[in-house]
């Protein structure tokens, strides 16, 4: 299975004027509405055109190599690695430190999980293979997939996903092609067992047996969203810095940093993401979380309400909502979600962002729930068994009905 085979919408809008109060922006898209209204409005986008032509060229989230992602800010700058903000953003660094983004790339042999399950040996029912999981020689982890006189081997070298849902280790066979394990440790059986989709590749030979190949390409688009910046000789992160870290987000620091170590002036050192407006940042998140689609293409907005699937894609999910379509650009992921934390240290504080406009006091346009005034995203979001051993919350807000 793709792994990402989200549904591809294209990008049709073109108008890029920022909605205000007093002109209020394009005719809301309004999923229940039969004929959706013509085209022609303007999203609600905070990016200068010019980097709105730039994500339309570049497709943008669809590989989200770093040098896309540059594309959103405007520094110019050599990177500093996130070690060099803790010193000044302490907090932020220690939460952004533990955070899943920082852990959904990690060397195959630091892994507790992968660790505590070796050996590990299984029949894969579907191709008669023994595939077996061991310490490697260099302190990674090995696979090998045997029948009868056949058989091979790949040294496991990267570990994808921090552990909250699965596990997937990539490396590469004998020969040196890459692979991405059959095996995965999922958190949910607290095992390792196939990667999900995996039973749909019949193996015709052992190599094939380890698990899915994967061109350079693939292999780049993995590390594209999994790391701060991917090197292609290398094969693997540009320095040893491994998952999501600081300047994926804000860019390249070193000049920021620089400026605050001699006191110099620090404005457009740095790109808040903080500043961008509802839209752009739903974008700028979504070069992983999923492209979304611009609010006159009618054809992917659609396609995207009966795709069940796309529930992994929060950047497309949220478009639906009319929260974001009636409250003016405001809704963007930071409302719910502090970037450097993860959702199990916000949940008990995530019916704040709701009330914030369903308290029947802050806003006029926000309705007042009828039915509980706590746990709003049980109901209203719910979770949704997407991958075979993964559960993912739908962004599409709404009043959902019986299944
Ligand atoms: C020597 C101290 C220092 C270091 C090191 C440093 N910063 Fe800052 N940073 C500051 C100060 C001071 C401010 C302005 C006050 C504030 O917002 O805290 C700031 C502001 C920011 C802002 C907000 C900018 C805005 O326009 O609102 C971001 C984002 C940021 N820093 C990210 C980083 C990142 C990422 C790194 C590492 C690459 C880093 N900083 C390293 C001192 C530092
Ligand atoms: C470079 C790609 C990338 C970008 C950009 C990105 N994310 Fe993520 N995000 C990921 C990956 C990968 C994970 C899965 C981490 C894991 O568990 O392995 C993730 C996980 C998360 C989670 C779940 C964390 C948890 O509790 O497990 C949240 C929430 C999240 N991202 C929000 C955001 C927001 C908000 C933005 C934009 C400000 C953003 N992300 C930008 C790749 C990205
Ligand atoms: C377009 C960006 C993108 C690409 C390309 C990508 N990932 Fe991810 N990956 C994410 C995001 C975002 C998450 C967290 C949300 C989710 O699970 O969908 C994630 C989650 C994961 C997880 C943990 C959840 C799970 O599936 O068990 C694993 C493992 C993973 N990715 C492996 C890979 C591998 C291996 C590749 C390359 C074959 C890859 N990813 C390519 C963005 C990406
Ligand atoms: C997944 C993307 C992402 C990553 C990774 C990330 N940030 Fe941020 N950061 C953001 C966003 C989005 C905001 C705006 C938050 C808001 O406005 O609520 C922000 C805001 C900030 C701010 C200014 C606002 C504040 O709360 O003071 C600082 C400083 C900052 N980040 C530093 C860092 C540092 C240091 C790291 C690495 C340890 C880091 N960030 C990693 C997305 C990210
Ligand atoms: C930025 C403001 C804002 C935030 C934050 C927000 N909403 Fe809304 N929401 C609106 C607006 C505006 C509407 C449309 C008018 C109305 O029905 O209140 C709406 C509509 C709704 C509806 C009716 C949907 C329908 O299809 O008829 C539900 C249910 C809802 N919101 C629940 C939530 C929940 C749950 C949260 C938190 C997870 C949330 N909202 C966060 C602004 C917001
Ligand atoms: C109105 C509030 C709200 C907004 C806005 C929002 N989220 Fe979430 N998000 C949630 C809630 C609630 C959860 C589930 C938390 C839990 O598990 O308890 C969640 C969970 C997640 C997760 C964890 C995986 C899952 O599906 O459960 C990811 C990743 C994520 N959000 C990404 C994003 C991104 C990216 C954006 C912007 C496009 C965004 N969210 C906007 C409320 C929000
Ligand atoms: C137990 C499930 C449940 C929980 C929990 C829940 N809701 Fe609702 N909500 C509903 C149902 C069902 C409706 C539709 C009621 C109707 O149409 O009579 C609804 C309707 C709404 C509406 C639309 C009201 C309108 O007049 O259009 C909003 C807004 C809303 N809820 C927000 C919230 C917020 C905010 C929270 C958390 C504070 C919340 N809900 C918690 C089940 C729930």
């Amino acid at each position: 299975m793709d792994r990402f085979a989200a549904p591809r919408p294209t990008r049709t809008g073109d108008c890029v004027s920022r909605p205000t109060k007093t002109r209020p922006n394009c005719p809301e898209y309004r999923s229940q509405s039969a004929s959706p209204r013509a085209a022609g409005g303007c999203w609600r986008t905070g990016l200068a055109p010019v980097l709105l032509a730039a994500f339309a060229a570049l497709g943008y989230g669809q590989t989200a190599s770093l040098d896309d992602a540059a594309r959103v800010w405007t520094q110019e700058s050599e990177y500093s690695g996130a070690q060099a903000c803790r010193t000044c953003h302490l907090e932020i660094y220690a939460r952004q430190e533990a955070s899943n983004h920082a852990r959904s790339l990690r060397q195959a042999g630091q892994v507790p999980e992968l660790a505590a399950s070796l050996p590990f040996s299984v029949v894969d029912r579907v191709s008669g293979f023994t595939l077996s999981l061991a310490a490697g020689s260099r302190g990674g982890v090995q696979l090998s997939a045997a029948r009868g006189e056949e058989a091979s081997r790949a040294d496991l070298t990267w570990a994808f996903g921090s552990g909250t849902k699965g596990i997937t280790p990539i490396g590469r066979a004998e020969g040196g092609a890459w692979v991405e394990s059959r095996l995965t440790w999922y958190e949910s059986l607290g095992a390792v067992s196939f990667t999900t989709g995996a039973s749909q590749y019949d193996p015709k030979n052992s190599v094939e047996g380890l698990g899915r190949a994967l061109t350079s390409e693939q292999v780049a688009e993995c590390f594209g969203c999994h790391t701060t910046g991917y090197d292609k000789r290398a094969s693997g992160p540009a320095s040893d810095e491994a998952g999501i870290r600081c300047e994926r987000c804000h860019g390249p620091g070193q000049r920021h940093v620089d400026a605050a170590l001699g006191g110099r002036a620090l404005e457009g050192t740095i790109f808040d993401p903080g500043g961008l407006a509802g839209f752009a940042q739903i974008q700028m998140c979504g070069a992983c979380h999923g492209t979304p689609p611009q609010d006159n293409d009618f054809d992917a907005l659609a396609l995207l309400e009966r795709t069940p699937h796309s529930v992994r894609f929060p950047s497309q999910r949220i478009v639906l909502s009319r929260c974001f379509n009636e409250s003016f650009a405001e809704l963007a992921c930071t409302t719910c979600h502090d970037p450097h934390l993860d959702v199990a240290d916000e949940a008990a504080n995530l019916d704040e962002p709701c009330l914030a406009c369903h308290d029947g006091q802050t806003r006029a346009d926000g309705a007042v729930c009828p039915a509980s005034s706590t746990d709003c995203s049980s109901c209203h979001m719910p979770k949704r068994r997407v991958m075979r051993h993964s559960m993912f919350s739908d962004h599409w807000i709404r009043v959902v009905g019986p299944d």
